[in-house]
């Protein structure tokens, strides 16, 4: 089966969509083989609106980033530092092409299959994901338990996910690792905040 994350064989069409977030304007330039490739995915916006912007700053880690929104949208709306990484070589190309469309800076855009190119030494602020659940269980569960190493002692992960893709049980199955929150319910979305005591 063709998934979005394995795409060497689709042919590419790059087109571009717009969207508003709270009152921006953002261009996102898409191509086949990526997730969400028509518009802004109803789950990210959620978890983009449940995000506690006001306080944001740091080193940010956009995991899993596809074409870039996450970052992008953060970037223009806190004063932080962010890698975006995914496998997706398709995707990271579009992000680069999507720093530069909205004119913003300060992501720095690399290839990680989860955090294996990430630098063991440094440490986020936040972690921010709608992860791959197409990709399978341990890859996802791999996004939520790794994170503790990358997080300083006051970071925050903040995910979403469908309560019938198993956010209930994802929440039981970090719990030995954070305080888990559901900040946010919307259609079936959950936003889930972890943090240390
Ligand atoms: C649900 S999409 C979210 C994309 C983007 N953050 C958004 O919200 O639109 C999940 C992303 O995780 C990426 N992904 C899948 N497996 C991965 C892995 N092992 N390591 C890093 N990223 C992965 C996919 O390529 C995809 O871009």
């Amino acid at each position: 089966m063709n998934q979005y994350f394995d795409n060497v064989n689709l042919p590419s069409n790059i087109r571009e969509y717009e969207t508003n977030f709270l009152g921006n304007i953002f261009k996102f330039k898409v191509d086949n083989g990526v997730f969400s490739k028509d518009k802004l995915d109803y789950g990210t916006r959620v978890l983009l609106l449940n995000l506690p912007i006001s306080k944001m700053h740091g080193n940010v880690l956009d995991l899993g980033c596809g074409y870039g929104v996450v970052s992008i949208i953060l970037s223009k709306l806190i004063n932080a530092s962010f890698d975006a990484v995914d496998v997706n070589r398709r995707a990271l190309h579009l992000t680069e092409m999507n720093i530069k469309l909205n004119k913003t800076g300060g992501i720095n855009c690399f290839e990680s299959n989860a955090y294996d190119a990430l630098d063991k030494n440094k440490l986020y602020d936040y972690i921010v994901t709608n992860p791959p659940i197409r990709a399978g269980k341990d890859i996802v569960y791999r996004f939520l338990r790794e994170a503790k190493e990358h997080m300083k002692p006051t970071g925050e992960l903040y995910f979403v996910m469908r309560k019938d893709h198993g956010a209930k049980t994802a929440i039981k199955d970090i719990g030995d690792l954070y305080k888990t929150e559901i900040i946010a319910k919307e259609k079936g979305f959950f936003v889930i905040k972890c943090f240390f005591d």
